[in-house]
């Protein structure tokens, strides 16, 4: 098989390198292979991107320098297929798009996949905070140099905005809804008029965005209320809604490949057992619905139990195992590691968590010797914690 990057260049020094050079193997290979003509500008068809993000069922061949090679293309993101297909869709037209939902859902993740399979490139990013200037989202002046020689195209500080608006890419823009609203109104005249205003040049004043340039932004539906987007902005966004992930299968299979490639990453050799998996996935599900599939009902918890969290805990418990343990992720380690990310800024939490083991875990636990585990092992740190 063909390698991808990140099996021959994790010693270049690069602790996680842009998904395009991670998965470049596989972007290739989708390339040979692409039948349909990509719009103005994109490196692949919009049918290719939804391959490469949803992965295919059949390896594909990719010869470099005659030598050919087999390239399984693998799924990125998990969930319904119809919403990457939207996200696609929208790329492709006038409008720019908004990726919302709550923290931990694969926005960024989708998001920076979406950017390398059409643009070839994911660093065209802004990372939207309450400090963001309109200086960030357009340009800045190297101050010296304006002082000699005046205001000169040479002079000039792109943005990540204006280099994708001159080479016909996408713009990441991360966490929208963080930036102030005038700063965030800086969009407007870019995304309506595709162009650029710089007042401060004599001519040739304006940078006209070249075919293939478009936002895709990111925001959190818990931080709505921060800075919500003006009604202009609002306008030439197309809001594609990401959920939780839906059912129990996805997650595991979530969980269990993003915590193999991270491990493969910090180059932990620790193997998670799949039911080991499952009981974490299975808990989380459980505790962010206050639910049971068998009908019990208890409080929900405050936090938001992401599958982004529980992938932290399945590492967590795999480096620990690691160093301090026999290397093999045990119940005992997802239930002690669990606590800590149920319980973050809300005390309440505990409570909920102690209610949960009670009504939930021990009750299995008395048919099952994992669950029995699980909640010896739970209510050993909760009670520590609380
Ligand atoms: N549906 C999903 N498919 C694939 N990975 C996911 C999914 N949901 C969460 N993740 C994983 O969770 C982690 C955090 O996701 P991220 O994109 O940073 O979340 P967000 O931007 O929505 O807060 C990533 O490592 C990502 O791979
Ligand atoms: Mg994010």
């Amino acid at each position: 098989m063909a390698k991808d990057s990140k099996d021959t260049d994790t010693d270049a020094g690069i602790l996680r390198e842009p998904a395009e050079l991670q998965f470049r193997a596989q972007l290739d290979a989708l390339k040979q292979h692409d039948a349909d003509t990509p719009p103005s500008a994109w490196k692949l068809s919009p049918r290719s991107v939804l391959a490469y993000i949803t992965g295919t069922a059949k390896p594909l061949d990719l010869t470099i320098n005659g030598k050919k090679t087999q390239v399984a293309i693998t799924r990125k993101f998990f969930g319904d297929d119809t919403i990457v297909e939207r996200a696609i869709v929208t790329l492709a037209s006038e409008r720019a798009l908004l990726l919302v939902g709550e923290p931990g859902t694969g926005k960024s993740w989708l998001s920076e996949h979406l950017a390398a399979a059409i643009s070839g490139c994911s660093t065209l990013t802004i990372q939207g905070t309450a400090g963001t200037t309109e200086d960030q989202i357009k340009y800045s002046w190297n101050v010296a140099r304006v002082i000699a020689e005046g205001p000169k195209p040479e002079n000039m500080i792109p943005s990540p905005t204006m280099i994708a608006m001159k080479t016909g890419a996408l713009l990441r823009f991360e966490e929208i809804t963080r930036c102030v609203p005038d700063v965030q109104d800086a969009l407007v005249s870019i995304l309506s008029d595709k162009n650029m205003v710089v007042p401060e040049l004599p001519d040739a004043n304006m940078v006209f965005a070249r075919p293939g340039f478009n936002v895709i932004a990111t925001a959190n539906s818990r931080d709505q209320g921060v800075n919500e987007l003006s009604a202009a902005l609002k306008r030439r966004f197309n809001y594609v809604h990401i959920p939780i992930v839906a059912d129990q299968k996805t997650e595991i299979a979530i969980v269990r490949d993003r915590s193999k490639e991270l491990l493969e990453r910090y180059k932990i050799p620790a193997k998670i057992e799949e039911p080991v998996i499952a009981m974490l996935a299975t808990v989380f599900r459980e505790m962010r619905a206050g639910t049971t599939a068998d009908g019990i009902s208890f409080q929900k918890v405050s936090t938001t139990l992401s599958t982004a969290e529980a992938i932290g805990v399945a590492l967590d418990s795999a480096i620990r195992a690691r160093y301090f343990g026999n290397g093999a992720v045990s119940i005992e380690e997802i239930a002690r590691n669990l606590v800590g990310s149920v319980v973050k800024e809300d005390l309440d939490d505990l409570k909920v968590l102690k209610e949960y083991l009670a009504v939930v875990a021990k009750k299995r636990g008395a048919k099952d010797a994992s669950w029995k585990t699980f909640h010896d092992a739970a209510l050993k740190a909760v009670t520590s914690a609380s």
